[in-house]
């Protein structure tokens, strides 16, 4: 285990048995859809979920990118997310599959809604890999979680502090010291 993490959230192992069972849960959504999804992943934190989901899928989709930042360098939301980078493609009469990282105040996944939604999807499902109900500002959820946590900061497999830790291959909780002594 890194050194600068207090326990292991979820391992290797356990992420894929979530990522699988998400996978089926969209496969069953999205199996007898006429025109293939378009899944967007939420940048950069999703990237590790987005690609081994995607690729356990057995339906055909299409994906898309958008790099939204919300937090410089702190641990903390700063309530307004940037788009960074923009998507490719126009969302409009699709399918839209949003996949995040993480749901924390909610303040990021509001912005993609309405910004989806305002350029005409014809549907906007969310699957995020973790679920932090407790710290949520706004009131909006992903239609599905993999896993729910505690008010902790967690990282790896995507999840970053300060750009750090995403290419770990299991989460892990954050230890405190890393991020109160700044
Ligand atoms: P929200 O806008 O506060 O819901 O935060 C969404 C984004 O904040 C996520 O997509 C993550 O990139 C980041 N985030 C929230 N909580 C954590 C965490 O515990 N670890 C790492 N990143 C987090
Ligand atoms: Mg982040």
């Amino acid at each position: 285990m890194n050194k600068d993490l207090e326990s292991i959230v979820l391992t290797k192992e356990q992420i894929k048995e979530k990522v699988t069972a998400a996978a089926k849960w969209l496969d069953g959504k999205y199996g007898s859809c006429e025109n293939p999804p378009l899944f967007i992943s939420v940048l950069k934190g999703s990237v590790m979920f987005f690609c081994d989901l995607v690729r356990e899928m057995q339906t055909p989709v299409q994906i898309d990118f958008m790099t939204v930042s919300s937090y410089g360098s702190n641990s903390e939301s700063s309530g307004m997310p940037k788009i960074v980078m923009d998507l490719a493609a126009p969302v409009k009469d699709r399918d839209v599959v949003l996949v995040e990282d993480i749901v924390d105040s909610g303040y990021t996944l509001q912005r993609m809604r309405d910004l989806i939604s305002g350029r005409g999807a014809k549907s906007f499902t969310v699957v995020a890999l973790f679920d932090k109900p407790a710290r949520r500002k706004v009131d909006i959820k992903a239609d599905y979680n993999c896993f729910e946590i505690e008010d902790e900061f967690i990282v790896g497999y995507g999840l970053d502090y300060a750009q750090q830790y995403r290419n770990l291959p299991y989460v892990g909780i954050l230890k405190r010291e890393i991020y109160e002594k700044k």
